[in-house]
């Protein structure tokens, strides 16, 4: 098939092309839209054919499950049959925003979308694209990030295209997103708050609003049980350029890789080009020393490298603070290290 590209203003979007596209998600299709973290590939929640439809696209595995964006109320009892107080209390402070809930669904949610699971995930996101389709679709819509099963999330709509092209209905183009990295993704049930993938909101903020302990849980995963957030496998949101996570500038690993006769990447802070340590086989990013800008850059900085035709990408390692929890995360599992204990 083609893919469509309708251009709108990230502010103001054509309520003719927004109609369209709520339109075309409405009859099953996919449509990719911007949010604020990465863009998402949208379906209507309620279809289940719709939803194989993902699966196939992303060639993403069915045990995976998807988050559904909403925006009304009426939205939000289509998806939820429970609503608890710490619910209410999260949704007041961040939505429309980077947090993502996980909560018992309703019978008529497809299966498919919470991977056989009794629990969906939900979010409001805070972008005008993503809250006008949303508002003249009326369905929930289920968006996973737009890009093939395990690459990098896209921040662009040709980063979408470079990677789903042909294989789905149409992209909105809203211009690049300003979170970057994707939400924060916390499961209610149990007792105690866990947060399941880190994300543009920390662990204190959320302690903070909740007024008790929040757990993360990102490690309490082995072969041997099932996923409890497969965004949580070692190996995901991969370029494919091999990258190493290094201690310090990055450098003398870089020299190093330069005197082996490698083509490097390097993504280290600002410093390094200040000290003008230019070569013909190095491509450098250098990077926000502040966490906020850092994620916005990331995975475009990433997308940008692997059309390079690197041997590899030597990444200087952020600093071991709550702020930085998410981007390392991420760093890592584009390593394909496991999540640090
Ligand atoms: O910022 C974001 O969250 C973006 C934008 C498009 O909203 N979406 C996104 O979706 O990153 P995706 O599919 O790439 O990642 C969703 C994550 C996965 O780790 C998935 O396992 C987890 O959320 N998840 C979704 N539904 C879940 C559920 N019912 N139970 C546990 N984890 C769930
Ligand atoms: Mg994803």
């Amino acid at each position: 098939m083609d893919t469509l590209t309708w251009k709108v203003s990230s502010l103001d979007p054509d309520p003719e092309l927004i109609a369209n596209a709520a339109e075309a998600i409405l009859d099953g299709k996919l449509v990719a839209f911007p949010t604020e973290t990465v863009y998402g590939l949208g379906a209507n929640a309620m279809s289940a054919a719709a939803i194989e439809k993902l699966f196939t696209a992303k060639g993403r595995p069915a045990t995976n499950p998807i988050i559904i964006h909403i925006v009304t109320r009426a939205q939000l009892e289509r998806v939820v049959s429970s609503w608890p107080a710490e619910a209410e209390k999260l949704a007041h402070y961040f939505w429309p925003g980077p947090l993502t809930l996980i909560l018992p669904k309703k019978n008529a949610i497809p299966a498919n979308v919470t991977a056989g699971t009794a629990m969906v995930g939900v979010r409001v996101p805070d972008h005008p694209v993503a809250l006008a389709l949303l508002n003249k679709s009326s369905c929930p819509i289920a968006a996973p990030s737009a890009n093939l099963s395990n690459a990098i999330s896209p921040t662009t709509a040709k980063h979408v295209l470079s990677g789903l092209s042909g294989r789905i209905d149409a992209v909105l183009d809203g211009g690049p997103c300003k979170g970057g990295i994707e939400s924060t993704v916390l499961t209610l049930s149990g007792g105690v708050p866990r947060i399941l993938r880190p994300g543009l909101i920390d662990r204190p903020t959320l302690e903070m609003v909740l007024g008790k302990p929040v757990l993360e849980d990102v490690n309490s995963l082995d072969d041997t049980q099932p996923l409890s957030s497969p965004g949580q496998l070692p190996r995901h949101y991969s370029p494919k350029t091999p990258l190493e996570l290094v201690q310090g500038s990055g450098w003398l690993r870089v020299e190093r890789l330069l005197e082996a006769g490698r083509k490097v990447g390097w993504l280290t802070f600002g410093m390094a080009v200040a000290q003008d340590r230019s070569h013909p086989r190095l491509v450098t990013r250098p990077m926000p020393a502040d966490p906020v800008a850092y994620s916005t850059r990331l995975y475009a900085a990433l997308h940008e490298l692997d059309a390079e035709n690197l041997d590899r990408i030597v990444c200087a390692e952020p600093p071991d603070r709550d702020v930085w929890t998410a981007i390392r995360d991420r760093l890592k599992r584009a390593a394909g290290q496991a999540a640090e204990a």
